[in-house]
């Protein structure tokens, strides 16, 4: 049997807790490394499940990678292999990440098509047209992506949406091409902006990172480097949205306050007290919130990667709240196991409306996806009794320590490991 959270609610969170180094960028970062011969650091590293999973990944491309504590050092040989391990990258979705490096270093790239959460249609149109762009072909080939590319040349892309995954493999290919790309309606995630640093102190020419036009202007080399993972802000955006539900008291390290100001924006509306810092804030709560509507959007919007906490605090909020997702089709799947915790929430379309209740009630329920677990954590919090979250090996792919750092808080969660009760 996979191991389960039990979580008793009722508790108030109050305490302080540091967040690492953010997933979202840690894993593209590693896939960074490969642009350049030698060995590349990483500090700042989070002890999440992924991050050995970009291990094997770059491993099979004939990379040396070591993990220790929250270093992560990668030696890149001279010749790097074009072939993405078929069974290593399907396990996680920023697996594609190689793609963008392995194009520019290699002149190809095999790169399986990835997994990951079930959030809905995850296609790759725009990577592939971005590196058609500057001079590569591409195509889906036996369930892989397939790019050649005899010399990459700069050129001007606009993306139709602007897709942190693809602006991520534009500039990864763009910064080792002939000539100067600018990269249009390009992602401005503060991950970005963290790639961004990492590639300029590796040699590479990039203006206008965390804008909506970056311009790339190719070098013939790059060097390793060593570089701080920026912090986690959905992770540091989930203990803040614990705070609020459960009326407690929290502060957070760790975290540039700016990357999240939105949602804190959020809270500060549902009646919270946020104070910030220079890399933290503090959020207090001493009653139930108020309802507040959402919109999920690119950065700076508010981040998709939250939506379910924001269902979360809409579901004891006073008030009637609507919750709509223009990110992601199919990221409503954690409504319905809200429905089983005796939310009274209705999904049309891309909307969500949901009604808050005092408490929810306890019961079992399954997470589809990373957030979708931490948002079932947090809502068995405010559920009345004790409440069983199935499926949390997709919770350990992005929240390090969490069992732990929610006890520290004053939680009573615990870890059921195989047939444990
Ligand atoms: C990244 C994050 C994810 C976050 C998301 C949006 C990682 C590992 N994951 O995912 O946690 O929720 O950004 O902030 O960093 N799309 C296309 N064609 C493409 C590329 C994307 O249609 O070629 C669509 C997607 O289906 C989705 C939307 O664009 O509907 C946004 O996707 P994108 O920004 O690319 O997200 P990811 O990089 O996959």
């Amino acid at each position: 049997m996979k191991d389960r959270f039990r979580v008793q609610g009722g508790a108030r969170l109050s305490g302080m807790v540091k967040v690492d180094g953010a997933k979202n960028s840690v894993l593209k970062l590693m896939a960074a490394a490969l642009l350049a011969e030698g060995t590349t650091t990483l500090n700042n590293c989070p002890g999440i499940l992924d991050v050995p999973l970009m291990q094997n990944v770059l491993r099979g491309l004939g990379c040396e990678v070591e993990i220790d504590g929250s270093t992560v050092r990668i030696t890149t040989p001279a010749v790097v292999s074009p072939n993405a391990d078929f069974d290593a990258v399907r396990q996680f979705r920023a697996s594609v990440a190689v793609l963008g490096p392995l194009t520019a270093r290699c002149g190809r790239a095999v790169v399986a098509l990835p997994g990951g959460d079930a959030i809905g249609s995850r296609p790759l149109d725009m990577h592939q047209s971005g590196l058609e762009k500057l001079g590569a072909t591409t195509k889906i080939l036996h369930g892989a992506v397939v790019a050649e590319a005899g010399t990459l040349r700069g050129a001007n892309i606009k993306l139709d949406f602007p897709s942190v995954g693809a602006t991520e493999n534009i500039l990864t290919a763009a910064v080792l091409a002939e000539g100067t790309t600018v990269l249009d309606n390009a992602a401005r995630e503060p991950e970005i902006i963290d790639l961004c640093e990492m590639l300029v102190s590796m040699g590479a020419r990039i203006d206008g990172a965390g804008t909506s036009t970056i311009t790339i202007t190719g070098v013939s080399e790059l060097h390793p480097t060593e570089h701080d993972v920026i912090g986690d802000r959905i992770v540091a955006g989930t203990w803040a949205y614990a705070a609020v539900m459960t009326q407690g008291d929290i502060t957070v390290g760790g975290i540039a306050p700016r990357h999240l100001h939105l949602a804190l924006q959020k809270l500060r509306m549902a009646g919270a007290d946020v104070e910030t810092y220079e890399n933290g804030f503090r959020v207090r709560m001493d009653r139930r919130p108020t309802a507040v509507d959402y919109q999920t959007l690119p950065f700076p919007g508010f981040p998709t990667d939250l939506q379910p906490m924001a269902i979360g605090i809409s579901a004891v909020a006073d008030g009637t709240s609507v919750i709509t997702e223009n990110v992601f089709e199919s990221r409503f799947r954690f409504v319905d196991e809200m429905l089983r915790l005796g939310a009274d929430a209705s999904v049309d379309g891309h909307h969500v409306v949901i009604r808050g209740l005092e408490r929810l009630s306890s019961t079992e329920v399954w997470s589809s996806d990373i957030r979708a677990g931490a948002g079932l954590v947090l809502a068995g919090l405010v559920s009345e009794g004790e409440t069983i979250v199935h499926d949390v090996y997709h919770i350990d792919r992005g929240y390090p320590r969490f069992v732990e750092n929610l006890q520290r808080l004053g939680a009573d969660v615990t870890r059921l490991v195989g047939t444990e009760q």
